[in-house]
C-alpha cells in the first residue's frame, strides 16, 4: 500500500450529520424539493473539472420520505445537457411520466426548462437512489431516497441509533461524455475510471486525498444503520469494514432475513441496508470497497476508502484495512447471493407468483458490428435475444398513451430465434446483432417469468439487470446453460430475494418473476452503463387493466415536449 504517511490524515472533517429518526411531522405528507442542475468545478485526485450537480451538491441532495407520503420534485436544468432524473426502484404505480428515463418515459428537460416529478411511495419504505438517466450523466448525478416506515411502525430489527447513508460511486479526470463519445467514435470500450468513490470521495490510496476522505464518527456501544448504494456506473463492488461484521436486513428497499457478513456485493442500481455495531476496540478502522472481476477484461480494479472512527480517537491512529475478497472471488458472491432470502413474514410477505402466465428467455449477447469509421471497422455492441435496442426520437410511454405510430414495435420474441450452446466456446462467427425498437407486450395482471442467460459471444461477463416500475422476485440462478426440464425444480418460491436489480452470474442464468400489474411502459436494462450505451436494454408494455384504477394516469401537463 502507498504513501502511509497519507492514512494519517489530520486534517479530516468528521461526518457528524446522523440523521434521527423523526426529521418530519407524523402524518403522510407531500415533501417538496427543488433541483437545480449546476455545473461545478470539482477536484479530485489533484484534477479539477467541471462536473453536472444538482445544487451544486456532489453526491446529490438526499430525499427524505415516509412511507405514504407525496414526494415532488422540481427539477430545473441550468445546464448545457439535456437531463432527466430516475427515482430508481419506486414502483410509480400507473405513473410512468414520472419515472424519468429519457426516451422512454419522457423526452428531456432542455436547458432553461423545468419538469416536476410528482410520485406517491406506496407499500415501500427503505433506501433508494436517484440518478441522471441520459447519456452518462450519472457519473456526477446521483443521491439517496430514505423512504422511513410510517409513524409508529417500527424495523422488523433491532432500532438503529443513528444511521448514515454510504453512496459507492466512480470518478474520471476527464469529462465523462467525452470518455464515452470518444468510445463510441472508435468502436472500443471507453476509458475506464481513475477512482472509485465513497459519498464521492476516493480517499487516501489516491493522490490530494486529504480533504477527499470521508469518515464517520461512531460511539462505543451504539448500532448504526449503514444505507449503501452502489452509483457506480461500470463496476460491481464489495464493501467491508475493517473489525467489524455486517448484519444484512435489507435489500432494494424490501427487508430480508438478517444474516451476519464480513464483506457485501453489491451491483450498480443495488442498495444494501446493514447494522453495524460500534463494539470493538475503540479505534480507526477503514471501509472499502473494490470491484469484483470475474473475468479477464481491462477494468478499474482500485480500491476507495472512508474511515470509521470511535469518538475521542485521534486522526494520528494508523487505522486498519479490512479484508475484501480476491477481485475474482466468485464463490465468495455465489454464497453471498445464496443468504440473500425476503424476510417473508405476515406482516411483510413474499408474494411469489406460483403461476407462470409468460414464459420469457432472453439471452444476452455482446458483440460486433461493422462500422466503417471505426478504427477496426466493427464497433462493440451488445443485445438481447441478438436485438440491440435503437433509442426512439420521442417517449417511448407518450408514443403508447397517445397511439402514436411507427415509433417502436411490440414483436420483441420471448426466445431467441436461433438457440445455440450459449455458454459453450467463444464463437468467432454470428457476432452481428440486428437493430430495432422492439418491445414486449404484456397483459395486465399476468405473472411473468424471465429468465436472462449470458452468452459467451465475444465473452461471458456478468450482468446486473433492472426493471423499472417493479420488483421481482430472483427465483433461481445458475452456471452455464438454463434448463428448462430441470432447473425450475430447484426454484426458490417461499423467500426468494425480492429486488430491482438483479446479478446474471458470468456465463450463468438468473430466473426472475413478476405480476405484472402496473400498466405502463417499463425499462429493462443492464445497469453497467457501458452495455446500456452499447444496447443491452429493451423494454415491457404492461396493457392497461379494464377496472377503474388499472390505466395509466394522464401525464402531467409540464411534461417535457420532444
Ligand atoms: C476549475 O478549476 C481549475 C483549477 O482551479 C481551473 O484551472 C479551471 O479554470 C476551473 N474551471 C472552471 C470552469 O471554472
Ligand atoms: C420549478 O422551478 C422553476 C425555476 O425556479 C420555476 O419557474 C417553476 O415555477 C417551478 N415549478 C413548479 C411546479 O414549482
Ligand atoms: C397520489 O395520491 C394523491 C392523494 O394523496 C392522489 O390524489 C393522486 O392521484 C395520487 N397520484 C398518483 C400518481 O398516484
Ligand atoms: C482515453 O485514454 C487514452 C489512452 O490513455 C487517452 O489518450 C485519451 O485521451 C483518453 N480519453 C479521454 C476522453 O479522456
Ligand atoms: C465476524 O464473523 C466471522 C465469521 O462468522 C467471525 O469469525 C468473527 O469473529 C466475526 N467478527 C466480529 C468482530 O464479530
Ligand atoms: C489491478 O489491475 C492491474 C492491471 O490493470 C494489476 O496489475 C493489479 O495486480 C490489479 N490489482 C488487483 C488487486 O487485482
Ligand atoms: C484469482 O486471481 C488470482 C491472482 O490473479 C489467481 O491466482 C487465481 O487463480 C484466480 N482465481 C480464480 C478462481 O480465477
Ligand atoms: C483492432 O484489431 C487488432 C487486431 O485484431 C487488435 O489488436 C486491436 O486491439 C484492435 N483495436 C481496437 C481499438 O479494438
Ligand atoms: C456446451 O459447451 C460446453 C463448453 O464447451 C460443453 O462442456 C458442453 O458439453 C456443451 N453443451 C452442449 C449441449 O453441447
Ligand atoms: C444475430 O443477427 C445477425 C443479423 O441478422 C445474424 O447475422 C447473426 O447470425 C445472429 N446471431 C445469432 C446468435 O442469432
Ligand atoms: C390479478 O390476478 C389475481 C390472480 O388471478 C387476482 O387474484 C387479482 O385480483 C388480480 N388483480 C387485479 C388488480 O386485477
Ligand atoms: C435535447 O432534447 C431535445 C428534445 O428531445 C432535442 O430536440 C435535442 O436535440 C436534444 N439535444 C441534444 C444535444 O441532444
Amino acid at each position: 500500500m502507498a504513501r502511509q504517511g497519507s492514512f494519517f490524515l489530520k486534517s479530516l472533517v468528521l461526518f457528524l450529520g446522523f440523521v434521527g429518526f423523526v426529521p418530519f411531522g407524523a402524518k403522510a405528507a407531500v415533501k417538496k424539493y427543488q433541483f437545480d442542475i449546476q455545473v461545478k468545478n470539482v477536484s479530485r485526485l489533484c484534477h479539477a473539472k467541471p462536473i453536472v450537480t444538482v445544487n451544486g451538491m456532489f453526491p446529490g441532495p438526499t430525499i427524505y420520505a415516509r412511507e405514504g407520503d407525496r414526494v415532488l420534485v422540481n427539477v430545473t436544468n441550468y445546464a448545457e445537457y439535456n437531463m432527466s432524473i430516475h427515482w430508481h426502484g419506486l414502483k410509480q404505480f400507473r405513473n410512468g411520466w414520472a419515472d424519468g428515463p429519457a426516451y422512454v418515459t419522457q423526452c428531456p428537460i432542455t436547458r432553461g426548462q423545468s419538469y416536476s416529478y410528482g410520485f406517491n411511495i406506496t407499500g415501500q419504505r427503505g433506501t433508494l437512489w436517484w440518478h441522471a438517466h441520459i447519456l452518462w450523466l450519472r457519473a456526477t448525478v446521483y443521491g439517496a431516497i430514505v423512504i422511513l416506515p410510517k409513524q409508529g411502525t417500527p424495523f422488523p430489527f433491532p432500532q438503529p441509533d443513528q444511521e448514515a447513508n454510504i453512496i459507492l460511486g466512480e470518478w474520471w479526470n476527464t469529462d465523462v461524455e467525452q470518455v464515452i463519445n470518444q468510445a463510441n467514435k472508435l468502436g472500443i470500450p471507453p476509458n475506464m475510471s481513475d477512482a472509485h468513490t465513497i459519498n464521492g470521495k476516493p480517499g487516501p490510496l489516491f493522490p490530494c486525498s486529504e480533504k477527499h476522505t470521508f469518515a464517520m464518527e461512531v460511539e462505543w456501544g451504539k448500532t448504526y444503520l449503514l444505507r449503501i448504494i452502489n452509483a457506480a456506473l461500470n463496476d460491481e463492488l464489495f464493501f467491508a469494514i475493517a473489525g467489524h461484521n455486517m448484519t444484512v436486513v435489507e435489500i432494494d428497499a424490501v427487508y430480508s432475513k438478517p444474516f451476519s457478513t464480513q464483506a457485501l456485493l453489491i451491483a450498480p442500481g443495488q442498495t444494501t441496508n446493514v447494522l453495524v455495531q460500534a463494539n470493538q476496540n475503540p479505534g480507526r478502522y477503514f471501509i472499502a470497497a473494490r470491484p469484483f472481476i470475474d473475468v479477464p477484461i481491462p477494468a478499474d480494479n482500485k480500491t476507495a476508502i472512508a474511515i470509521l472512527q470511535y469518538k475521542g480517537i485521534p486522526n494520528t491512529v494508523m487505522p486498519i484495512l479490512p479484508q475484501l475478497p480476491s477481485p475474482n472471488n466468485t464463490e465468495f458472491v455465489m454464497s453471498y447471493n445464496d443468504k440473500l432470502r425476503s424476510l417473508n413474514t405476515p406482516q411483510f410477505p413474499a408474494k411469489v407468483p406460483l403461476n407462470v402466465d409468460r414464459h420469457l428467455f432472453y439471452t444476452i449477447g455482446l458483440g460486433r458490428n461493422p462500422c466503417p469509421t471505426c478504427v477496426n471497422g466493427t464497433q462493440f455492441t451488445a443485445s438481447l435475444n441478438n436485438i440491440t435496442f435503437v433509442m426512439p426520437q420521442i417517449g417511448l410511454l407518450q408514443a403508447h398513451y397517445f397511439n402514436i405510430k411507427g415509433v417502436f414495435r411490440t414483436d420483441f420474441p420471448d426466445r431467441p430465434l436461433k438457440s445455440f450452446n450459449y455458454t459453450g466456446a467463444p464463437l468467432t462467427a454470428n457476432l452481428g446483432t440486428s437493430l430495432g425498437t422492439r418491445l414486449n407486450r404484456v397483459a395486465f395482471n399476468s405473472t411473468v417469468e424471465l429468465v436472462l442467460q449470458d452468452t459467451n459471444l465475444l465473452t461471458i461477463e456478468s450482468h446486473p439487470f433492472h426493471l423499472h416500475g417493479y420488483n421481482f422476485f430472483i427465483v433461481g440462478r445458475g452456471i452455464g446453460n438454463f434448463d428448462p426440464a430441470k432447473d425450475p425444480a430447484k426454484f426458490n418460491l417461499v423467500d426468494p430475494p425480492e429486488r430491482n436489480t438483479a446479478g446474471v452470474p458470468t456465463g450463468g442464468w438468473t430466473a426472475i418473476r413478476f405480476t405484472a400489474d402496473n400498466p405502463g411502459v417499463w425499462f429493462l436494462h443492464c445497469h453497467l452503463e457501458v452495455h446500456t450505451t452499447w444496447g443491452l436494454k429493451t423494454a415491457f408494455v404492461v396493457e392497461d387493466g379494464k377496472g377503474p384504477n388499472q390505466s395509466i394516469l394522464p401525464p402531467p401537463k409540464d411534461l417535457p415536449p420532444c
